[in-house]
């Protein structure tokens, strides 16, 4: 039997823009996906999740599960005929849109089947097979996700040949507060409207990409300041280039007014967007627990945790 975990991640500034090389700045959770192999009768694979989340997130994402796995195999030249497996999911990472899940899977999953074959890969090379996993989900993913589910921690990440990772430090862990919309958002789509968009409205883009790249690098320096009235400042400004951008929601925008007007420093889509998550900056326990109580009021599922 072979056991691994990835963990889950909030993006707290640059989704999106992180695709076209703008750096980003994400955050792991301390919530993880399980991943157990153990050998198959067989024929081919059998994938048991157990894990929990929104509602028909697991059913709307089989297809591209299937497919993630099969690049997986192939990156780590694994022959099902040869080897049957059976894959079961579960820990303590729900399945939202926007929280990482299906690149938390792609890292436990890597990390389990090299424990299972005795591989015993490198983080490294698990971060580059979860990559490859993760086009099944994203297309064109930026390679963010599955760096903060492989590394853990604060992380500035900028795509590139080869792309860049580094740690960030911050004074003390700072409250988060993430609240799902329950929309579930296929992230493959939505990184390719925003790729259409841009190239069809170039002088626009180009402007929302500039502020964008401009707004990280400021992100990153109120963080290591701990300044976080201004990192508070910088996500709601993130969150206008999101819209501007066409990525947030209804229930999204709903969410972070609410958060917003019960006295969050900042908050902004997390994520893919369109559905799935948004997160709030709520230093110190009582605002984080007036902001999560007043989304629960509401009836939305959240997540209260900390970055840093
Ligand atoms: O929706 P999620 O959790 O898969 O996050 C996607 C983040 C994007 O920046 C939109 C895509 C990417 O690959 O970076």
């Amino acid at each position: 039997m072979g056991k691994g975990h990835g963990f889950g991640k909030v993006i707290m500034f640059g989704e999106h823009f992180v695709v076209h090389g703008v750096p980003g700045i994400a955050s792991a959770t301390s919530l993880s996906t399980e991943a157990i192999v153990k050998k198959f009768k067989g024929p081919g694979l059998n994938v048991i999740d157990n894990r929990k989340g929104t509602e028909g997130y697991t059913q709307s994402k089989k297809e591209q599960q299937k497919e993630s796995l099969e690049y997986t195999l192939k990156a780590m030249s694994i022959d099902l005929k040869k080897n049957p497996m059976e894959i079961t999911l579960g820990g303590d990472l729900p399945v939202f849109s926007g929280i990482g899940a299906s690149a938390a899977s792609a890292v436990a999953i890597a990390r389990a089947i090299s424990d299972e074959f005795r591989m015993n890969l490198s983080d490294e090379r698990i971060n580059e097979i979860a990559y490859e996993a993760e086009k099944a989900y994203a297309g064109n993913p930026s390679g963010i996700d599955n760096t903060a589910a492989t590394y853990g921690g604060l992380i500035w990440f900028m795509r590139g040949a080869p792309s860049k990772m580094e740690r960030l430090k911050i004074k003390n862990p700072v409250e988060i507060v993430m609240g799902n919309s329950g929309v579930v958002a296929d992230t493959k789509e939505v990184v390719a409207g925003v790729a259409e968009r841009k190239q069809k409205n170039p002088q626009k883009y180009d402007k929302i990409f500039k502020d964008a790249e401009e707004l990280v690098h400021k992100a990153r320096k109120s963080l290591e300041r701990f300044d976080l009235k201004t990192v508070g400042e910088l996500m709601n400004e993130n969150q206008k280039l999101l819209q501007e951008i066409e990525v947030s929601g209804k229930e999204l925008d709903f969410l972070v007014k609410l958060a917003r007007d019960k006295g969050a420093w900042g908050a902004k889509l997390t994520g893919g967007g369109v559905g799935g998550c948004m997160v709030a900056l709520t230093p110190r326990k009582e605002l984080q627990e007036k902001v999560a109580s007043a989304m629960e009021k509401e009836g939305f599922k959240v997540l209260r945790m900390k970055i840093g």
